[in-house]
């Protein structure tokens, strides 16, 4: 493949993959379309050669602005989103336009243009919440927040063009990612950061017991990119980190990671309709040669290290938006 379009590529898991993608395939180019929405940072990509990518900056809602993008690529991979389920509680229009709408422009683009592979990065957050054993990419999809309704909408209108137009879409469906570059309203970065400052975590009470399955962020990279490699059109494939932890291990780990005591956890109120436990089976991504690298232990320390090292990254983003947002999210809440 010589030249991919990634949308959503200047968020979290994006650059990650294109950091990944550029390190594996010297011929690559990568079309960065971004919106830069208050997630979206071209920080995230600054260490990477500026010959090795073209940076456009634009709307997945937007048909002809996508379509132009695509034009002349091999492959397009969609992490375009807008990803943080306590925002689509507050309100979900965005999410509607880009994570439906502007997937639907991704796959009629890519159905006009020829496009031989189109690759939508999805998420565990489809199938619900499980209490025992794993959700397979068979289980069907049982949404219960706005944010992951709408991943929904987006998973089953690509399913939906591969048996209609046989567009070539392969869906990956990834657990919690954690890493560098991740914005800091998500539970890793925002409890590293706070711990750094010496704040309180704002942790859910009633949620101390909940799980996530916890994927490496360049172990999600390969995932994805195995699927967009060797999978088959018109499949789905679940990627999981294969670290299930309960929120207050998490919490527990960070702080003593950065040398803080029991007395920085802050019980706030609930999320409502709280995801108990997320679990998926990704032995179907391990059938083709994927397996994660990174082990908990060592991936937590490396990420803490990584905000320790990385101040100039995140302290320009907690301003701004981002202090507006912490107020009406923790402060203002009832
Ligand atoms: P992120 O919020 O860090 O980044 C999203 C990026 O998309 C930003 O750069 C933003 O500017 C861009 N964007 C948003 N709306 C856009 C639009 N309309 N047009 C063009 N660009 C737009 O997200 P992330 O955590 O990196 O997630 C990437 C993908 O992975 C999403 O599809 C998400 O659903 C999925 N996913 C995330 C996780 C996780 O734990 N973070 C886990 C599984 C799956
Ligand atoms: O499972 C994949 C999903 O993981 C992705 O699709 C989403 O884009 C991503 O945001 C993430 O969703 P979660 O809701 O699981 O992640 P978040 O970091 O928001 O929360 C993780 C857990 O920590 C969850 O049980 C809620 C809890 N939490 C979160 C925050 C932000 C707290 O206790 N306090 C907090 O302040």
């Amino acid at each position: 493949m010589k030249r991919i379009c990634v949308t959503g590529a200047a968020g979290f898991i994006g650059s990650n993959y294109v950091r990944y993608k550029l390190a594996q395939d010297p011929g690559v180019h990568c079309i960065v379309f971004d919106k830069l929405t208050y997630a979206g940072n071209l920080d995230n990509l600054k260490d990477l050669p500026k010959d090795r990518y073209t940076f456009i900056k634009g709307d997945i809602a937007d048909k002809a602005a996508i379509r132009a993008a695509m034009e002349g690529c091999d492959a397009v991979v969609n992490f375009a989103a807008d990803t943080h389920v306590d925002r689509s509680i507050m309100g979900a229009t965005d999410f509607i336009s880009t994570n439906v709408t502007g997937v639907y422009n991704i796959l009629e683009s890519a159905r006009e243009l020829k496009t031989a592979r189109v690759l939508l990065v999805s998420t565990d957050e489809v199938y619900g919440s499980i209490r025992e054993g794993s959700f397979k990419e068979t289980s069907p999809p049982g949404p219960r927040n706005p944010y992951s309704a709408s991943k929904a909408g987006g998973d089953l209108m690509g399913l939906a063009h591969f048996e209609t137009f046989r567009t070539p879409v392969m869906i990956t469906r990834g657990s919690n990612t954690y890493g560098p570059y991740q914005y800091p309203e998500k539970v890793m970065p925002l409890f590293i950061t706070n711990l750094i400052d010496g704040q309180q975590v704002p942790l859910y009470k009633g949620g101390e017991n909940n799980v996530r399955d916890w994927l490496y962020a360049e172990d999600h990279a390969s995932g994805v990119d195995t699927a967009l490699m060797k999978g088959e059109p018109g499949n789905i494939y679940n990627v999981a980190g294969g670290n299930e932890r309960e929120n207050i291990v998490l919490t527990r780990r960070l702080l003593s990671l950065l040398g803080r005591g029991e007395e920085f956890i802050k019980l706030v109120p609930d999320r409502p309709g709280h995801d108990f436990r997320y679990s998926i089976d990704a032995s179907k991504l391990r059938a083709l040669g994927w397996r994660p690298k990174m082990d908990w232990d060592t991936g937590v320390a490396k990420t803490v290290e990584w905000y320790k090292a990385n101040e100039w990254w995140w302290r320009k983003i907690k301003s701004g938006e981002f202090l507006a947002y912490y107020k009406r999210q923790y402060e203002d809440r009832k």
